[in-house]
């Protein structure tokens, strides 16, 4: 029938603005047990509000240990968000064909924001309650560049300064990221800095030092902590970071349903895990609630950090020197530092503790990738449906193809849902080490691993 074949034609699936969601979806109220507590470091008991006040707003606190399960997303920050959301929801129709695969693969596209990637979707809620609470001024780090761009256009229009700790092998490798967010007016230097104590001490120990997410989460968190005007913001790992993701998530369940289908498979790259909670957590809901228990959910990871397949399940610092409070999670050790991989954004050497809980209680399964497998998954992808994506985003593409190549052969019709999180339109020095033969892979790093896992903190939990 006519009308039925274009309905099935449909390639995108797209949302008004009034759909835009008004609430931020909270996991922690679904859990069946509480999440571990954040510790001390010093003391190793439970931190309180008042140890948080330093590094960041009070609303923010509370929303980090909020157990409602939805909370109201203010005017002014859904006005924002207003420019670019709803993102689109793709069906894949193109890689479908090529694949040969009898799988319904879909994508949900948040390289749209002006930003790039899914980041300003929590950028924008921060430095708006910074700005509530009268803060001027915000420290952060960035590994890609794609959080350091989002909170540097967050800031922007919120009237906010804004200082970026970027990891130097990213700082090398994309001068036009740190362009961008010196154009949105942010400040921004190579990390490890001459600029802060965390930054010097690497530095001393290794001038050469490519950086990490870790050493520059370490430079921002001092920043904030020595100076009156300034608050930290961090760009995923919190729990306030992933539920301001679940946006995502949202809208696609929304999408879908004006598809006609329902997804049997998940799937988000991981590095600190927002990008993944932002679109799994709303469909994690419905397996913890028990409305859809077959459904799976799965985060992919680089082979080359494998911090979910391969960490221990412990106590850590959420930075490398040892500011942070320390966080249960999913760790390769603090003082672990990844590979110069080109998706800088996964060289993270734990994971967001809301993830892991539910990684550790079976509800989400977790798969490393190695890179150059990866870029022929972001190859095959730009070729077939156009969009050149992320490294980061290119991870899920490579479990998005494997999963529907998969279905073909077992010959069960599966759908399959993943994150676009981000375009790759900076990243094209990757893509030439890869259309060159100069990308490599890393081997497991399991003696680097092995020695930063002693360094991990004895902490029962
Ligand atoms: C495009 C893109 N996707 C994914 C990630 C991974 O971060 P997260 O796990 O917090 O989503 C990043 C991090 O910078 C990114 O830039």
């Amino acid at each position: 029938m006519a009308a039925k074949a274009t309905r099935d034609n449909r390639t995108k699936f797209i949302l008004d603005e009034r759909d835009l969601p008004t609430r931020w979806y909270n996991i922690q109220a679904d859990l069946k047990t509480p999440a571990p507590p954040v510790l001390h470091p010093g003391t190793g008991q439970p931190i309180g509000p008042q140890d948080l006040a330093p590094l960041f707003p009070m609303e923010l606190i509370k929303q980090e240990v909020s157990q409602e399960r939805w909370i109201e997303i203010p005017d002014e920050v859904r006005d924002v968000l207003r420019l670019w959301r709803p993102s689109p929801l793709y069906r894949a129709r193109r890689l479908e064909k090529a694949l040969g695969t009898n799988a319904h693969i879909y994508y949900k596209y948040e390289g749209v924001s002006p930003a790039g990637s899914h980041k300003p979707n929590t950028a924008i809620a921060q430095a708006y309650y910074n700005k509530k609470e009268k803060v001027t001024r915000i420290a952060t780090e960035t590994g890609a560049g794609q959080w350091g761009s989002a909170l540097a256009m967050a800031c922007a229009f919120f009237g906010l300064q804004c200082k970026v700790y970027m990891v130097k092998v990213s700082y090398q490798q994309k001068p036009y990221r740190r362009i961008m967010m010196e154009t949105w007016g942010a400040q921004v230097v190579a990390s490890p800095s001459p600029d802060t104590q965390a930054g010097k001490k690497v530095l001393e120990q290794d001038a050469n030092s490519p950086g990490s997410l870790g050493i520059a989460i370490s430079e921002a968190v001092e920043d904030a902590a020595t100076r009156d005007d300034t608050k930290y913001s961090l760009g995923s790992v919190l729990n306030h970071v992933l539920m301001h993701q679940t946006i995502i998530g949202q809208e696609t369940k929304k999408q879908l349903e004006k598809a006609d289908d329902e997804a049997d498979i998940v799937i988000g790259c991981a590095g600190g895990g927002s990008n993944f909670a932002g679109l799994s957590f709303p469909y994690a809901a419905d397996k913890l609630t028990g409305r859809n228990r077959k459904l799976r959910i799965i985060a992919v990871e680089p082979s080359a950090c494998p911090s979910l397949t391969k960490g221990t399940y412990a106590y850590d610092f959420g930075d490398t020197v040892g500011l942070t409070p320390l966080v249960k999670m999913h760790t390769l050790g603090h003082g672990f530092v990844p590979a110069p991989l080109h998706a800088g954004g996964l060289r993270y050497h734990g994971m967001a503790p809301l993830v892991c809980k539910l990684y550790d209680e079976k509800v989400i399964e977790a798969v490393a990738v190695p890179q150059i497998a990866t870029f022929q998954a972001a190859v095959q992808f730009a070729r077939t449906e156009g969009i050149i994506p992320a490294p980061e985003s290119a991870h899920a593409i490579r479990i998005a193809i494997d999963e529907a190549l998969r279905s073909k052969k077992e010959g069960k019709r599966k759908t399959i849902v993943f994150n676009l999180s981000g375009h790759g339109h900076f990243d094209l020095g990757a893509y030439e080490a890869h259309l060159t033969g100069k990308l490599q892979d890393y081997e497991y790093p399991a003696e680097k691993i092995a020695e930063a896992l002693r360094g991990v903190p004895q902490i029962k939990g």
